[in-house]
């Protein structure tokens, strides 16, 4: 997320995190209740280490550590870890590779251990964390607080509360009641502070929006020309950007639980959807199509030792054509009524944290009048293709009727790639 006004989703999510009991500052002292017993408060104050570059940039590592995992993680957050001694030098990181994979806190602590590298309270050790692990009653889990506390950090420095209610706050009160000294980041606003608070919220900026809206946090991208085309008036798109925007997709794509098309772009385009890498992660190719009206060859449906496709369609329809694709290693899905927000709810509940849209404008326009889009990837060509009302454009019709009611995205981005523009923003939900 830039500097620039974060979106509502966030903002509400930040806001229900603000109403929680829990500290939402870097060194408040936890509820009088929970503070351990007998500490004079200006003794106390007098051991707070205030935050420091150091630790803002060994935080922003972490954070980088924790997103090399993206579209790999979910529906776990994107965790990582690091331990300091006092002056500075990491002892150990580690990653939360995904499901079924050891938490990034307990293998910085096992690995520790087995250096015989523990610290004690001479070090001044710092841990590390981008995001407050999950501790207590609603995750029935202590492990990751009892391994911060195992590798002998006297201090923590924690990037961002949990934003699930139950979980907030639960393992910053239990680490503090182990007595070590906790520094949140969240809702620092300025300063290294507050760009090392905005590092980790990015990071798991889809975990705050699904925690807000109930959906995957959902990217709509496409490529037009200059005079607003996505593709010729004969339909023909490919490709309207040059190599190195081609490129900035695939790691999109990659960061990514699913990326999303419509039947009309499998038609137009027969694309593959991968992340042109032979091996690693691919994200799950979605169709949304209401026909299944769709060819029988399409490259979507090579799945095997390429990528899953799942494909969203109406229920009873094609039963023959459904079989197939099944037969194929396809998945198929039948709606009642096929929306982009019953599409979105499905991935939700499957566990997707981040889907990446790569539709033409016909499904583009009914998932954004319905909230689906957080946010919009635009590339810009400077090329014209004319095509008039024959050519499509990116979204269409969203009913608004005065320029005064256009979407105004927030938190915008210009970046560019070869001879291609990129403006990014955040929509308003
Ligand atoms: N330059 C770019 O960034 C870019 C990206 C993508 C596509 N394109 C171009 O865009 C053109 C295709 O545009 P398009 O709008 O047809 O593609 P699309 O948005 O990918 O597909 C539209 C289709 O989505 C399906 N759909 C499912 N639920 C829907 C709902 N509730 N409302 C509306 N549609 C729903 C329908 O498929 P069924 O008809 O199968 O039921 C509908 O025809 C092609 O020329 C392609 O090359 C360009």
């Amino acid at each position: 997320m830039s500097a620039a006004s974060p979106s509502r989703a966030l903002a509400r999510a930040r806001a229900a995190s603000a109403s929680s009991t829990a500290p939402s500052s870097s060194t408040e002292s936890p509820p009088a209740s929970r503070r351990p017993r007998a500490r004079p408060r200006r003794a106390r104050a007098a051991t707070l280490r205030a935050v420091t570059p150091r630790d803002a940039e060994i935080m922003t590592r972490v954070c980088e550590l924790a997103r090399a995992r993206e579209g790999i993680a979910a529906p776990h957050p994107l965790s990582a870890c690091a331990v300091t001694r006092g002056d500075g030098d990491v002892v150990v990181e580690a990653t939360h590779a995904g499901q079924g994979s050891t938490r990034a806190e307990i293998a910085c602590a096992d690995e520790m251990r087995r250096r015989g590298a523990t610290l004690n309270s001479s070090d001044r050790g710092t841990v590390y964390v981008n995001l407050e692990p999950a501790h207590g009653e609603v995750a029935g889990e202590t492990r990751s607080v009892e391994a911060l506390a195992a590798t002998g950090a006297t201090r923590a420095v924690v990037g961002m509360l949990h934003p699930l209610p139950g979980l907030r706050g639960r393992a910053v009160r239990a680490l503090r009641e182990r007595g070590i000294e906790v520094c949140v980041l969240e809702g620092e606003a300025e300063g290294f502070e507050g760009e090392a608070a905005r590092a980790c919220r990015e990071t798991n900026e889809a975990l705050l929006y699904r925690v807000a809206t109930g959906l995957p946090f959902s990217v709509y991208k496409y490529a037009m020309t200059l005079d607003g085309k996505i593709a010729t008036d004969t339909g023909h798109s490919s490709w309207v950007t040059g190599a190195e925007a081609r490129e900035m997709v695939f790691r999109e794509r990659k960061r990514a639980d699913a990326v999303v098309v419509g039947g009309g772009t499998v038609r137009k385009d027969n694309p593959r959807l991968t992340c042109r890498e032979e091996t690693g992660f691919q994200p799950a190719r979605v169709v949304l199509t209401r026909s299944l009206d769709l060819p029988e060859d399409a490259k979507l449906w090579n799945v095997r030792g390429v990528a899953p496709t799942i494909v969203c369609t109406t229920k009873g329809v094609k039963p023959e054509f459904q079989n197939a694709l099944r037969a194929k290693g396809v998945e198929v899905v039948e709606f009642d009524e096929l929306t982009p927000l019953a599409a979105a709810q499905y991935m939700f509940k499957r566990g997707f944290l981040r889907c990446f849209w790569e539709c033409g404008g016909g499904l583009a326009a009914p998932a954004m009048k319905s909230g689906v889009f957080h946010e919009v990837l635009a590339f810009i060509a400077p090329k014209l293709v004319g095509g008039g009302a024959l050519a499509p454009t990116p979204l269409g019709n969203l009913g608004i009727e005065a320029m005064h009611d256009a979407l105004p995205l927030s938190g915008v981005r210009l970046e560019i790639y070869g001879r291609d523009i990129l403006i990014r923003g955040y929509v308003p939900n």
